[in-house]
């Protein structure tokens, strides 16, 4: 399996692909960790709200696969937001994993109500000049709050993981990322909970390049130079998901999948919405 790669405007690079760990527990999400990566995942996503960091620090040691080629991506919990927690935060969530850097840590809700993201993002910026941290981002920030992390520390994030598949296209927000250099990645990259997978013109396109529905919305995503992480505990499940690269859309297939937008307003909204 080679997976392509992009870079991040800190010059760090990862793959367009990698594995997501939401739900994944215990024993499974060990198995799960260390299957991918065996098979050629080098990217994992998790957070310290998904309750397993352990366990996929356990599925990295157990792939064997050299610790310095895969990208360890965790996330600050709502509840530690704030500079000196986010610093602890980030030691805790690396003692769990059992490693002695993160690669990419973002913030993982911006929660508004906590009026503490600009210095959380403070305390990313501080870890990621020291090293302790490869690269600084954020996850479900609007262009509004992404804009206030720049107003406040002349820096933008390297990355925003946001809700995104061709159900939830994200067109403008990713607009405004684009010219701000941030790197879009897409969590629920599937769309199966909004039902895309059963849409007519995904299933069209599957039959078209030979493909699974869900091999036709990742590929919607990898095609823009959006990465995406599913999360699948299935071998053959997790190696289809990395296997979008030998198909491309034509501009017609582009124009049906970007009718099944559902527009802003379907998005789970930043602004109202917190997770601590
Ligand atoms: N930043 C955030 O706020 C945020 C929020 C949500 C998620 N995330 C991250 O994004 C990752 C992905 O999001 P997600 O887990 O919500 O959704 P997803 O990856 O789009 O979908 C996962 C679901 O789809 C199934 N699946 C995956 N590949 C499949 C395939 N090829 N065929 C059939 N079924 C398939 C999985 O079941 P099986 O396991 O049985 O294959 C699982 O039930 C998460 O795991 C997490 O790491 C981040």
């Amino acid at each position: 399996m080679d997976i392509p790669s992009v870079k991040l405007n800190n010059g760090y690079v990862i793959p367009m692909v990698g594995l997501g760990t939401s739900g994944l527990l215990g024993r499974p999400s060990v198995t799960a960790v260390a299957g991918a990566l065996r098979s050629g995942y080098r990217m994992i996503d998790t957070a310290s709200r998904y309750s397993n960091e352990r366990s996929v620090g356990m599925g990295l040691r157990q792939s064997g696969v050299p610790r310095d080629d895969v990208v360890v991506q965790t996330k600050l919990g709502g509840g530690d937001q704030g500079f000196d927690e986010a610093i602890n935060a980030a030691q805790d969530s690396a003692r769990r994993l059992a490693v002695d850097h993160i690669d990419i840590y973002l913030i993982h809700w911006p929660c508004p109500s906590l009026g503490r993201t600009v210095e959380s993002w403070k305390a990313l910026l501080t870890l990621a000049d020291e090293g302790f941290i490869r690269t600084a981002g954020v996850s479900n920030f609007t262009q509004r709050q992404l804009q206030s992390l720049y107003d406040e520390t002349g820096r933008w994030p390297a990355l925003n993981q946001i809700q995104c598949s061709p159900a939830l296209a994200r067109t403008e927000l990713r607009e405004f990322m684009t010219e701000n250099g941030i790197h879009a990645q897409a969590w629920h990259p599937t769309g199966r909970k909004e039902g895309m997978l059963g849409e007519p013109a995904v299933i069209r396109l599957a039959r078209k390049y030979g493909k699974s529905p869900t091999q036709i919305a990742l590929r919607w995503a990898v095609q823009q130079g959006i990465s995406v992480v599913p999360k699948s505990s299935h071998a053959g499940r997790q190696i289809e998901n990395a296997d979008l690269f030998d198909f491309a859309f034509e501009p017609d297939d582009l124009t049906a999948l970007a009718e099944l937008d559902r527009g802003e307003k379907a998005a789970r909204d930043s602004e109202v919405e917190e997770e601590f």
